[in-house]
């Protein structure tokens, strides 16, 4: 099997306008120009999207939508298509982000069906899951985690399942300072894989498993360095360029070791 090739990606969730965003982008395209064999992505909020996509044409950074809609079109106010995210030039539609869940309603079923929408679109979804403190607390880690990936792959055939990519975010760890520790962190990296191979055998070892949760500059390497760990979805450090800019680094550094 040849190596995964790490992927981080920054959520900007809600920040940047479009100025910002695009003073952010100019930085990191400047700084990571030369960088190959990690795959780089940012997401701003939707109306800064375009701006940033013409901003990043023909760079090796990519454009991340960070949710979509999986209908093409219709009387669904206030939803974005995969399709039009693919319009815009986006890349990649980040799905299922544990806010969306805990925020706005975001079910196991509705994950799995922009998951569908965002493959048909051409879009490599990038799949979150995670448990929260009080599942981790009464030991349903793993339960939950099953079946967040059940709902999420549920029409994904196994010719295509290397074209997504998960997220495991441990709610608890979000925004909060308190990093997984790289063992914690493998421990349910080694598990998705184990439920991936049960779905789909061999090819689960070609998926592509981002950690996220407070990664910073200072902890990325040691996360990035597990075997079952292949980037990172980036937040509040995603944010500035010094930071992003590192971890990427850092990334590229502990798959080439
Ligand atoms: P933080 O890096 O700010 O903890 O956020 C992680 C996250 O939710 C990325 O999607």
């Amino acid at each position: 099997m040849e190596a995964r090739i790490p992927i981080i990606v920054g959520n900007w969730k809600l920040n940047k306008t479009i100025a910002e965003a695009l003073a952010l982008v100019t930085e990191l395209k400047n700084q990571l120009a030369s960088l190959r064999r990690v795959d780089i992505g940012v997401a701003p909020v939707f109306t800064a999207i375009h701006p940033v996509v013409k901003r990043l044409d023909g760079t090796n950074i990519g454009v991340a939508g960070q949710d979509c809609y999986w209908q093409d079109r219709g009387a669904y106010t206030g939803e974005v298509a995969a399709s039009m995210l693919a319009d815009a030039g986006c890349r990649y539609a980040i799905i299922g982000h544990s806010e969306r869940r805990q925020l706005f309603g975001e079910t196991d079923e509705n994950v799995g069906k922009k998951t569908r929408a965002a493959l048909d679109a051409g879009l490599t979804p990038i799949v979150c899951i995670g448990e929260t403190e009080a599942e981790r607390d009464s030991g349903e880690t793993f339960n939950r985690i099953d079946a967040q990936l059940a709902g999420a792959l549920d029409s994904i055939e196994p010719h295509e399942v290397d074209r997504v990519v998960l997220a495991y975010e441990p709610v608890w760890a979000i925004g909060t300072g308190r990093t997984a520790s790289p063992a914690q962190a493998q421990e349910v990296h080694e598990h998705i894989r184990g439920q991936l191979r049960q779905r789909f055998d061999h090819v689960a070892d070609s998926v592509r498993i981002q950690y996220g949760g407070s990664v910073k500059p200072a902890n990325a390497e040691n996360l990035m360095r597990q075997p079952d760990i292949d980037g990172g979805l980036i937040g509040g450090a995603s944010l500035a360029a010094a930071d992003f800019v590192a971890i990427v680094k850092a990334a590229h550094l502990a798959m080439g070791s």
